[in-house]
């Protein structure tokens, strides 16, 4: 692989803007399918204790802490104390005395705990022990409420992003506050690769259409983090350090932005 980004947050953390997620990659595959990336070059994983591959991604990670990885608060750990306790889990889980970045899954507005555990979030960071805090699918009142109630702006957002849901609202706060967006379902669980407007510019620069979607996230300013358990994909997903889209590219898929695009659950009305 070519040489690879790097994104300096706003706690002065160096992130890889490039990473692969491993949501729905079956427990039982997940080491070696990370170490097939980290040989290919991959230099953060995105996992989750929801994901139920911790594990898996410690064990393939035990001898590589220059990895960096990125884990989650689930669902049901919302809570100080709750949180506290989930974050020991996930440590132990992964082997690390200190993971590199820790999110808030999913705000969860109804259970209304969120603040209380982004307190939690901030006096781990202070412990020492998670090197950058953040949050996931968080909108603008999520963001702007525990920010206000602790002062703490969290490093990243990860949210749904592909070219058929730009997020251009979401990204623009992002910029106004100094938090990071990253693109999860980045290409929109391959739904979007058979696009024509895709198909065409991946074409004009020699590329797949994933490859292209995963550069316009790069080319973008975003933290990408496609998922794939193939050794082949997982090749061709990394060969995207050699090219850029242009303005014209750029343009054109600014057209595929869809105001209903969104694939997965909305963060202020899902039920869970
Ligand atoms: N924070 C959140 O709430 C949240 C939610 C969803 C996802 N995420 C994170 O984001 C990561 C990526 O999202 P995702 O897994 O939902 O979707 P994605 O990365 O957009 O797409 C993954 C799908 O695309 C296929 N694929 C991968 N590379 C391909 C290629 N080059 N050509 C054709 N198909 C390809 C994969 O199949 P194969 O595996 O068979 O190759 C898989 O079915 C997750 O793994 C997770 O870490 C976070």
């Amino acid at each position: 692989m070519a040489e690879q980004t790097t994104v300096v947050l706003n706690d002065d953390v160096s992130i890889p803007q490039f990473g692969l997620g491993v949501f729905q990659t079956p427990p039982e595959a997940t080491a070696e399918v990370v170490r097939q990336a980290v040989a290919e070059g991959y230099r953060l994983i995105d996992t989750a204790s929801m994901y139920h591959n911790e594990e898996g991604v410690g064990d393939a990670l035990r001898d590589r802490p220059d990895i960096f990885i990125t884990t989650k608060l689930g669902n049901g750990d919302h809570g100080y104390d709750n949180a506290l306790r989930a974050f020991d889990a996930s440590a132990k889980r992964l082997r690390r005395e200190s993971v590199d970045l820790y999110l808030i899954h999913w705000p969860r507005p109804r259970a209304g705990l969120y603040v209380e555990t982004w307190k939690a979030l901030v006096r781990v960071q202070h412990e020492g022990r998670v090197r950058s805090i953040g949050v996931s699918n968080f909108n603008r009142d999520h963001l702007e409420r525990i920010i206000g109630e602790t002062g703490v702006v969290p490093s990243v957002n990860q949210i749904e992003l592909h070219p058929r849901f730009q997020q251009e609202a979401l990204r623009a706060l992002h910029d106004q506050l100094g938090v990071r967006t990253e693109s999860w379902s980045p290409l929109g669980r391959a739904a979007v690769l058979a696009d024509p407007v895709i198909v065409d510019i991946a074409a004009k620069h020699g590329k797949t259409p994933a490859q292209a979607v995963i550069r316009w996230h790069l080319d973008n300013d975003l933290i990408v983090i496609p998922k794939s358990v193939r050794p082949e994909r997982l090749k061709e997903n990394a060969a995207v350090f050699d090219f850029r889209l242009d303005a014209e590219d750029l343009r054109r898929m600014r057209t595929l932005d869809k105001t209903d695009g969104r694939m997965g659950p909305d963060p202020a009305t899902a039920t869970f």
